[in-house]
């Protein structure tokens, strides 16, 4: 394992599949597995919607930057799921370039639409006109983000299990797993 990027950052849209890989991959690994907007809701004692409407998104996104700052710094190796919108602050993207290897959950368009048809736990899928329109406007601000991730891992008709799995093989591929 290279030291200096020990941790690994799952990024990608809601709905790819990050809290459900990263409980899997961090037991394959043997490592702790840490959901960001789990622990945000934790400090705050309430929902995402809750935060996003009694405090407003700024002080969602300064919650994710400190959770981020202490899991970047932590000696334990993690395997964290970011939030969605983690990767939009370039102050968060350099922390996870920095102290882990960055890898990029990738779902197609539609079936990202089928997985998150009945959520209502997503308040920024909730703003716009329709949560269709809304995701094609997130995406397209955050497609070019994306290809900055070390690796990329296509998700569409997999399940979580086989998406563990290249995970592995692709970190192990490059020296991050045993
Ligand atoms: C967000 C995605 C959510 C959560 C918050 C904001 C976003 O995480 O962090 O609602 O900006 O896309 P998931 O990707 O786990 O849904």
């Amino acid at each position: 394992m290279k030291p200096e990027r020990k941790h690994i950052y799952l990024i990608g849209f809601s709905g790819s599949g990050k809290s459900s890989v990263a409980k899997q991959l961090g037991a394959k690994l043997r490592c702790r597995s840490a959901d960001m907007d789990a622990m945000i809701e934790k400090r705050f004692g309430m929902s995402i919607p809750e935060i996003f409407e009694r405090y407003g998104e700024r002080a969602f996104r300064d919650a994710e930057t400190t959770i981020l700052k202490i899991i970047s710094r932590s000696r334990t190796r993690s395997v964290v799921a970011t939030g969605g919108g983690c990767i939009e602050k370039s102050v968060n993207r350099r922390m996870m370039q920095k102290s882990g290897i960055v890898i990029c959950l990738q779902c197609s368009m539609r079936e990202l639409a089928r997985r998150l048809h009945n959520s209502n736990d997503r308040p920024m899928l909730t703003r716009g006109e329709s949560p269709i329109s809304t995701m094609k406007i997130l995406l397209s601000r955050r497609k070019p983000l994306y290809t900055q991730a070390d690796m990329k891992i296509s998700t569409s008709n997999l399940t979580i299990g086989e998406v563990t799995s290249r995970v592995v093989a692709q970190l192990r591929k490059c020296g991050y797993a045993d």
